[in-house]
């Protein structure tokens, strides 16, 4: 009986030894010292046995049960050490690691441009009004004094919507000049930005580019008006109080004078030479930069909106944004500005 027991326990204790999880304990506790386990058999069997042995057999007996369960408890409390243990080996984490920054996007260099333009005109009290991409031929040309015989058409090469009758993507910003018209009365101060589109595409020309239009509207406004915006609107934009302007006759349709807007380079300051005397590559050494175009708000154009030319005149602008751009940020190709090249744009 004796060795029974003591066999009985160095089995129990070299299957706890290889156990190595907690459900494995628990099915040799329940195996070994369970109801229906060995033990439980053994001291059933004490009542056959005499007194004597009884008394050393089952005090044998208890010791051996109470050594095993103390024996898996400690079992039970090694494998958790053990597994904490491993937690803290392999789930440690430094705080003081400094973190991922996440990668942060901002707008495009021509949106903050374009912020920058309302914040400059937006000072001279001009508000800032805008028009769809997809515009009729009524309001792109018709309405702007360009009849479709009118040979000023062909200046603008037009993509012309196939399955939308009459309607081109607008090759310039100054259709939003009859939208804004129509809508409200003089006097009045406007700009307009955005995407314009043309056939047009080389080195210097991308069939998408951007416009900034402007637009004032009342009674004796002049020449010296628009003269003194388009100054003050220069000076600001190229953060240079030197910069003059220039203005020489030209013809669009919806103006009449029609100017053509020069800037001294802002680069050279309309020398035509840098400080160390080599010739100014952006205004190819005349000191003078082509802005934009201009003019005097066509009589006829009022008529078309329902103003009464007698009693209101006005000056109108366009600006080409992208070049503007690439002036001021001294971006020397044009594609760059769409190709949304990552290292071109983080550099903004
Ligand atoms: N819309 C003209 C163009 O795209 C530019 C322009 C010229 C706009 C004279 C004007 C202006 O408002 O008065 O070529």
């Amino acid at each position: 009986m004796q060795s029974k027991i003591e066999s009985l326990k160095k089995d129990t204790l070299t299957a706890l030894e290889k156990a190595k999880t907690e459900d494995e304990v628990r099915e040799l506790e329940i195996k070994y010292l369970g109801r229906k386990g060995p033990f439980s058999d053994l001291m059933r069997g004490l009542k056959d046995l005499s007194d004597e042995e009884k008394r050393t057999v089952g005090k044998l007996a208890n010791m051996v049960k109470k050594e095993l369960e103390l024996a898996v408890q400690q079992k039970y409390a090694a494998l958790e050490t053990a597994a904490m243990d491993e937690i803290v080996e392999t789930e440690w984490l430094d705080v003081t690691v400094p973190g991922k920054k996440p990668q942060m996007g901002h707008r495009h260099l021509i949106s903050k441009f374009i912020d920058d333009l309302e914040v400059i005109f937006g000072r001279m009290g001009f508000s800032v009004a805008e028009g769809p991409d997809i515009e009729t031929e009524h309001f792109n040309f018709d309405q702007l004094n360009m009849p479709d015989d009118h040979p000023a058409r062909d200046m603008q090469d037009t993509f012309w919507l196939k399955n939308l009758d009459k309607s081109v993507l607008r090759t310039q910003t100054s259709p939003v000049q009859i939208r804004y018209m129509e809508a409200h009365n003089p006097p009045l101060r406007i700009i307009s930005m955005g995407k314009t589109f043309r056939k047009d595409s080389d080195a210097t020309h991308s069939p998408m580019f951007h416009q900034c239009e402007g637009l004032m509207v009342g009674e004796n406004i002049s020449i010296a008006n628009l003269k003194g915006v388009m100054t003050a609107f220069l000076q600001q934009v190229f953060e240079d109080d030197s910069i003059k302007t220039r203005f020489r006759t030209s013809y669009f349709p919806f103006v009449e004078p029609g100017l053509e807007v020069d800037c001294t380079c802002p680069i050279c300051h309309g020398e035509g030479r840098l400080p160390d005397h080599s010739p100014c590559r952006l205004c190819k050494q005349c000191g003078w930069l082509e802005i934009g175009g201009a003019g005097m708000v066509h009589p006829k154009v009022l008529e078309n909106v329902g103003y009464d030319p007698q009693k209101f005149t006005g000056f109108a602008f366009g600006m080409g944004l992208d070049r503007m751009v690439m002036i001021k940020y001294r971006v020397n190709h044009l594609r760059l500005l769409f190709e949304n090249d990552l290292r071109f744009i983080e550099q903004f």
